[in-house]
């Protein structure tokens, strides 16, 4: 006590965290199934429209990005009914009217030979992206999602040297995929992929992926459907 007043000792002291980022991660059951029936579906695509589309892809460096609508294509229900799942299952988590569903706007496939990659980028006009590996050999290239503060990125406090900062102090995170694993991201997040190094040759090089955006919109009223259990999330 210094002139009759308390200290920190004597007070109440906590942390309170706000304006998080969720990164949701599903680990599909079915994926041995799945994934060659998605992985046989992409490549008669990639035949059919060898040049694809030009957005966060290298072209030039063999990184092909199909159209943005595969989820008209009643063959990727298996898919999309899982997404559709998922949307339902954050919009629980997170308590949104239930008067509206996360519904797929776009969804295409990127594959990238070794040396592609993609470049850092976010999905306007969305709510939540994801994306689903079909493909993923090892040294293939990690997802790396940036901080949305820039103004906690520009002016970082400092930390002991070769120690993992804690995860409230991370200004990035990198994601190594896995075949079968689901993330579902705000889609204002910035993310890139890295260059694919795999040593794999052949096919079985390529990087293969499924990515989709979500945003809320108004369901009928025979599509509202009843409120999933908080606690079958653990994000
Ligand atoms: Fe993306």
């Amino acid at each position: 006590m210094t002139n009759g007043f308390g200290n920190l000792e004597d007070d109440s002291f906590s942390r309170q965290m706000y304006f998080p980022t969720l990164i949701y991660r599903i680990e599909c059951s079915d994926s041995a199934n799945l994934n060659p029936y998605l992985l046989n579906l992409i490549r008669s695509e990639r035949q059919q429209d060898s040049d694809g589309i030009v957005r966060s892809n290298y072209r030039g460096l063999g990184g092909w990005h199909s159209h943005n609508h595969l989820y008209k294509d009643p063959a990727y229900a298996p898919l999309t009914d899982r997404i559709a799942q998922a949307g339902r299952r954050i919009s629980d988590n997170l308590g949104y009217d239930q008067n509206y569903g996360l519904t797929i706007g776009t969804m295409w496939s990127i594959t990238n030979p070794p040396g592609s990659a993609n470049k850092v980028h976010i999905h306007p006009g969305s709510h939540w992206s994801g994306v689903y590996y079909i493909q993923a050999p090892e040294g293939c290239g990690n997802i790396e999602f940036t901080d949305p503060r820039t103004a906690h990125v520009m002016n970082l406090p400092s930390f002991p040297k070769g120690q993992k900062r804690s995860r409230e102090n991370w200004t990035k995170v990198n994601f190594t995929p896995r075949a079968g694993v689901m993330l579902i991201f705000p889609s204002w997040l910035y993310h890139g992929v890295d260059p694919n190094l795999t040593t794999a040759t052949g096919a079985d090089a390529e990087r293969v992926i499924i990515s989709f955006n979500m945003a809320q919109n108004k369901m009928a009223p025979s599509h509202t459907t009843k409120s999933l259990q908080q606690s079958e999330v653990s994000a």
